[in-house]
């Protein structure tokens, strides 16, 4: 095939294998080198630009780099703050790390609407976390239950180093449970262990907890009397916290009477009545339909995550845990429900936040650790109630202009900013844009051709 108008260099990298050996032995600038010379175009400004996205102090940029591996540049996002979110009674200023426009202006406005309607309520239902060991045992399902509290004793017993810290601060091992799956699977049975890890996402502890229950457990079979020799094989497939964590619940909610909804309505062309029914009815949908209810709950997510992300914690293991429990009832539906009766509407959150406030990123990194400090330090269970809160106001903010100016309204107005950047805009054309876009349909292409006009 011949490659019209291309030049030899490029030809040659196209013609390289791209792979590579012993990538991690590489020092930072050499990892640089090696991936902007295989992979882009002008090697030299990839170079340039992987060098720069780095913290100006070293000591720092080395912290960051011992978050991953082969890490060749700091991937920015935006850090933002949505303030007036009054949460029980006390106000926060709320840090979020989202790259989605109208995102933090949504949550903002949101915040804003109901500070002045008694602002948000939170409660935490529980702080249970989960882990599992999973092993298959060859003998009679009824002998094991019946061992199993001898078991069960010698599991906890072996796990006095590891607990004792967490015992002090008042967290630990709350419970253990056998569970048979013999009708499903033969021979497999899974230890289920309940933890209290205080202010800490716990992981760590939980993980070494079961990893030494998993090492005891097929000890306990080599030596536990009366056992047959097939039944001193336990076999432990493997041992790990679950990132679904139903006990670990927090509720957010807000009420007001319909009335204090007047405003908002009229200046859609409705009544309070007809807007707060139709919010319920939005929302109604989201439990029916799982199609909507994926949408309803990702724009709860955009807060939750954001906020998450911010604090340092693990944003794919709230979401794994939030979309299982918006499915236990056999169906996926919306995390979030609104009532409205005797004039009253109230919409309410429900949803496990298995987050922390000590330990891991949250101390290490220095903006989760700043966005703590910003959040007052909260404990675990204060930080599951401002980021439940959050989701919930973004919901309200997203099923509000659902229903009344519709979403591309408020998104456009950000989208054109991204798109007059893009375009490289100065502030004048940026400012006459604003204004012309005002009333029209903001695209990609009508902004090209609306700066094309100006500039010509
Ligand atoms: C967009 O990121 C989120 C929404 O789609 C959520 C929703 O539809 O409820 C606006």
């Amino acid at each position: 095939m011949k490659l019209v108008g291309m030049d030899s260099r490029r030809l040659l990298k196209l013609n390289m294998t791209k792979t590579i050996n012993g990538f991690s032995k590489l020092s930072k600038i050499e990892k640089i080198k090696w991936l902007a010379g295989q992979f882009c175009e002008d090697s030299a400004a990839a170079e340039q630009e992987f060098t720069t996205w780095k913290h100006p102090d070293a000591a720092i940029q080395n912290v960051i780099d011992g978050f991953a591996e082969n890490t060749v540049a700091n991937y920015a996002l935006p850090y933002s703050i949505a303030p007036n979110f009054l949460i029980n009674g006390k106000t926060y200023a709320v840090p979020m790390v989202i790259e989605e426009s109208s995102v933090v202006a949504a949550a903002s406005s949101a915040a804003k609407f109901w500070q002045a309607r008694g602002g948000f309520h939170a409660e935490v239902l529980g702080t249970v976390k989960l882990g599992q060991v999973h092993f298959y045992w060859p003998g009679n399902p009824d002998k094991l239950r019946a061992i199993f509290p001898e078991l069960k004793a010698c599991l906890l017993d072996a796990c006095g180093d590891l607990t004792a810290n967490m015992d002090q601060r008042g967290g630990g091992i709350l419970d253990l449970d056998l569970i048979s799956f013999e009708a499903i699977e033969p021979e497999y049975y899974q230890l289920r262990a309940s933890f209290e890890t205080c202010d800490s996402m716990g992981a760590n502890f939980i993980n070494s907890v079961l990893e030494r229950f998993a090492d005891a457990l097929e000890d306990f079979f080599t030596r536990f009397p009366g056992l047959s020799d097939s039944e001193r094989d336990a076999e432990v497939v493997m041992s790990i916290l679950s990132n679904y964590t139903p006990n670990c619940l927090v509720r957010a909610w807000v009420e007001c009477p319909i009335e204090s909804f007047a405003d908002l309505a009229r200046s859609q062309g409705m009544d309070a009545t007809t807007l707060a029914h139709r919010f319920a009815r939005a929302v109604r949908i989201a439990q029916i339909d799982p199609y909507r209810a994926t949408t309803h709950n990702k724009g709860i997510y955009n807060g939750i995550d954001a906020v998450v992300l911010a604090t340092g914690n693990d944003f794919r293991a709230i979401e794994a845990c939030g979309h299982t429990y918006a499915s236990r009832d056999g169906q996926y539906r919306s995390l979030s429900s609104c009532t409205v009766h005797d004039g009253i509407f109230r919409f309410e959150l429900e949803i496990p936040l298995a987050l922390g406030t000590v330990g891991g990123l949250t101390s290490l990194h220095p903006l989760a650790k700043r966005s703590l400090e910003i959040l007052g330090n909260p404990s675990a269970r204060e930080l599951m109630c401002i980021t439940a809160t959050v989701g919930l106001a973004q919901n309200f903010g997203a099923v509000r202009s659902l229903i009344t100016t519709g979403i591309q309204h408020g998104h456009m107005k950000m989208h054109l900013t991204n798109i007059l950047n893009h375009l490289g805009s100065n502030p004048e054309e940026a400012a006459a844009a604003q204004q012309f876009f005002q009333n029209q349909t903001v695209s990609f292409s009508a902004v090209r051709s609306f700066l094309a006009e100006q500039r010509s």
